[in-house]
C-alpha cells in the first residue's frame, strides 16, 4: 500500500535549470530551489519532483545520465542536494528525484567499458548484438562506433543506450534472459542508486520510462513488472516511506507492479489530451501556427465532452482505487503548457478540476502563473518541448527575477512579452491564477474529501448540463461553457457553496451554474 504521506500530497515539478539561479551563471541551481521553498509551500505544494540533476552531457536535458551518484556541477554539489532534502523536510516538503533506469548517457563509464573489445564487468550491462554488421532484430540501434564488434540497442535518443535487464522471450543468440547474471547485475545496480539517494534523505523517485526495461516483454509487461516488484520489496524493507511514481501512463499495470502513483500523460487520443490539448489529437506535434481542430473540454464553447476523459479515467480509477494513485498533471517538461491554449479563466477551471480529483496531483512550475509556451529553437534535445522549459518568471526585475546573468547567458530566454505573467504581479491581484491555485489547494488540504482517497463519483456528465461529481460527501460542479447551465439533482436538494470560481448555487434540487464557473458544495 502506498506511503501514507501521499494521502494529502500535492507535487510541484521543478525543471532545475530553469527555476532560480543563485550564482549568476544563467542556469538554475539547487541553492535556488532551497531559496524558493517558502514559495513552494505558499502554493500549497508539500512535495517536489526535481527533473534529473545528475552529471550529464545534457543531450537530453539530463535524461542522459553520466553519473547517477553525482549532482551536475552546473546545479551544485551533492552536499547542496542533501541540504535541500533537509531544508525541505524542515518545512514539511518531501523531495522526489528522477530515476532514469532504462538507459544511461553514451558517456557513462559503464558504457565506455561495455564498448571495449576485451571482456569486462560491464560487457553485458547494455544490449549488444554479436556482430557489427548485424542489426538488432527491430530495436533501434547504433553500429560502427564501438571497439567491440556489435551494435548496441537504444532506449530513446542516439545518446541513450539501453541498459540490459534481459529479454522475456529470447529470440536471438545475443539476447540474454532476465535471470542472466548480467541482467540481474543491472537490476542490482539500479537498486544501489536508489539506496544511495534514499539514504541521503530523498523521499523517492519519479521513474523515467518505467515500462521500458525488459525487452520482448508481453502486453501486460509482466517481466518489467517483476523487476519493479523486486525493487518495491527492497523499499518496503529498507525505506518503507519511499514513494515511487511511474512514468508509465497505464495505472492498472504500474500500480500492480508496485508503484504508488502513475501519471496520466498527454498521449495523442488519450483521455487526458481532450481536457486542455485536444489540438494535439489532430496535429502530430504542437505547432503554434496550427489552426487544427480543438474541442478541448476546458476551452470555452469549443464543443468539448468530459466523457472523452472519463471513459478512460473511470476504467483506470475503478480498477486501481484500492491499489494506489493516479496522478493528474497540469503539464510537464514534455508537454505544451496549458496557457498555450487556455486563457486565465479556462486555466482556473482546468486546475480546479485537476486539484479536486482523487490521487496525487502535480503542478508544473510556472503553470500557477500561466507561463506561456514560447516558440523557441531546440535546446538540449528539447525540440518542441523547449518552449515549456523557459525560466520561471518571478518579478519585473532583470530576467524576470530568474538570474542576474546577462540575458545572453541564460539557459533559455525569458518570456519577452511586456505582459509576461510573474509571481510578483499575480500576488497583487486577488483573483489571479496564482491566488486561485493557492485557494483551491488550501481547500484541498482542509477537506479530506478532496484529497487522494475519498471516492470520486460522476453525477451528471450530460452535454449542455453542468458536469457534476461527488468527492466523498462534497459535490463539485463545473460549467466550462459561456452560458449559464442547470441540472436537477435527486439529492442533495440543498447545500452551501464552500468554494467558487464564478458563481453557482443549489436550492431545492436545482443546481445552477453561471458561465465558466466551478463550485464545491457541502450538503446542508
Ligand atoms: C521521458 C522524459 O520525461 C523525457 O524528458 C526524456 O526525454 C525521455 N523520457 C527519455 O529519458
Ligand atoms: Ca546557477
Amino acid at each position: 500500500m502506498a506511503a501514507k504521506w501521499l494521502k494529502d500530497a500535492v507535487f510541484y515539478e521543478i525543471y532545475p535549470q530553469s527555476f532560480y539561479d543563485t550564482n549568476g551563471d544563467g542556469i538554475g541551481d539547487i541553492n535556488g530551489i532551497i531559496e524558493k521553498l517558502d514559495y513552494v509551500k505558499s502554493l500549497g505544494c508539500n512535495a517536489l519532483w526535481i527533473n534529473p540533476c545528475y552529471d550529464s552531457p545534457f543531450k537530453d536535458a539530463g535524461y542522459d545520465v553520466r553519473d547517477y551518484k553525482k549532482v551536475a556541477p552546473r546545479y551544485g554539489t551533492n552536499e547542496d542536494l542533501c541540504r535541500l532534502f533537509e531544508a525541505a523536510h524542515q518545512k514539511g516538503i518531501k523531495v522526489l528525484l528522477d530515476l532514469v533506469p532504462g538507459h544511461t548517457s553514451e558517456e557513462h563509464p559503464w558504457f565506455l567499458a561495455s564498448q571495449k573489445s576485451e571482456k569486462n564487468e560491464y560487457t553485458d550491462r547494455y544490449i549488444w548484438t554479436d556482430f557489427s554488421f548485424k542489426g538488432a532484430a527491430g530495436f533501434p540501434y547504433v553500429g560502427g562506433e564501438s571497439e567491440r564488434s556489435g551494435c548496441y540497442v537504444l532506449n530513446f535518443f542516439k545518446c541513450q543506450p539501453a541498459l540490459n535487464y534481459g529479454f522475456r522471450e529470447v529470440r536471438e543468440p545475443w539476447q540474454k534472459g532476465m535471470d542472466d547474471p548480467a541482467a540481474v547485475a543491472t537490476r542490482e545496480a539500479m537498486k544501489d542508486v536508489m539506496r544511495f539517494w534514499l539514504s541521503k534523505g530523498c523521499d523517492g523517485f519519479r521513474v523515467d520510462m518505467a515500462s521500458s526495461l525488459v525487452k520482448n516483454d508481453d502486453e501486460k509487461k509482466s517481466a518489467t513488472s517483476a523487476i519493479w516488484k523486486d525493487a518495491r520489496r527492497m523499499l518496503n524493507l529498507e525505506f518503507p516511506d519511499a514513494a515511487l511514481v511511474a512514468e508509465w501512463s497505464d495505472p492498472p499495470l504500474a500500480l500492480r507492479a508496485g508503484y504508488d502513483c502513475d501519471f496520466i500523460l498527454n498521449h495523442a487520443h488519450g483521455g487526458y489530451s481532450t481536457l486542455m490539448r485536444d489540438y494535439y489529437n489532430h496535429v502530430a506535434h504542437c505547432n503554434p501556427d496550427s489552426t487544427a481542430e480543438d474541442h478541448s473540454y476546458f476551452k470555452k464553447d469549443a464543443g468539448g465532452n468530459i466523457n472523452l476523459f472519463l471513459d478512460q479515467y473511470m476504467n483506470w480509477y475503478e480498477d486501481t482505487k484500492d491499489l494506489g494513485y493516479i496522478s493528474p498533471i497540469t503539464c510537464n517538461h514534455d508537454t505544451v503548457r496549458p496557457a498555450f491554449n487556455l486563457d486565465e479563466r479556462e486555466c482556473k477551471l482546468a486546475y480546479a478540476f485537476i486539484f479536486t480529483l482523487p490521487g496525487v496531483p502535480f503542478l508544473y512550475y510556472g503553470d500557477e502563473i500561466g507561463m506561456r509556451y514560447l516558440d523557441l529553437p531546440t535546446k538540449e534535445g528539447g525540440y518542441f518541448r523547449t518552449g515549456s522549459r523557459t525560466p520561471m518568471q518571478w518579478d519585473d526585475t532583470e530576467n524576470l527575477g530568474f538570474s542576474k546573468a546577462g540575458a545572453e547567458k541564460l539557459y533559455l530566454p525569458v518570456d519577452p512579452a511586456k505582459d509576461a505573467p510573474t509571481v510578483a504581479s499575480q500576488e497583487k491581484r486577488e483573483d489571479s491564477l496564482l491566488n486561485t491555485v493557492r485557494s483551491i489547494l488550501s481547500l484541498r488540504h482542509a477537506e479530506e474529501d478532496l484529497q487522494a482517497d475519498a471516492a470520486f463519483v460522476p453525477v451528471c456528465t450530460e452535454p449542455e448540463k453542468p458536469f457534476v461529481y461527488q468527492r466523498g460527501k462534497l459535490l463539485c460542479a463545473l460549467n466550462t461553457t459561456g452560458s449559464a447551465l442547470e441540472v436537477t439533482l435527486q439529492e442533495p436538494q440543498n447545500g452551501s457553496v464552500i468554494y467558487k470560481i464564478g458563481d453557482g448555487k443549489l436550492s431545492n434540487g436545482m443546481l445552477k451554474l453561471e458561465a465558466q464557473s466551478f463550485v464545491v458544495i457541502r450538503r446542508d
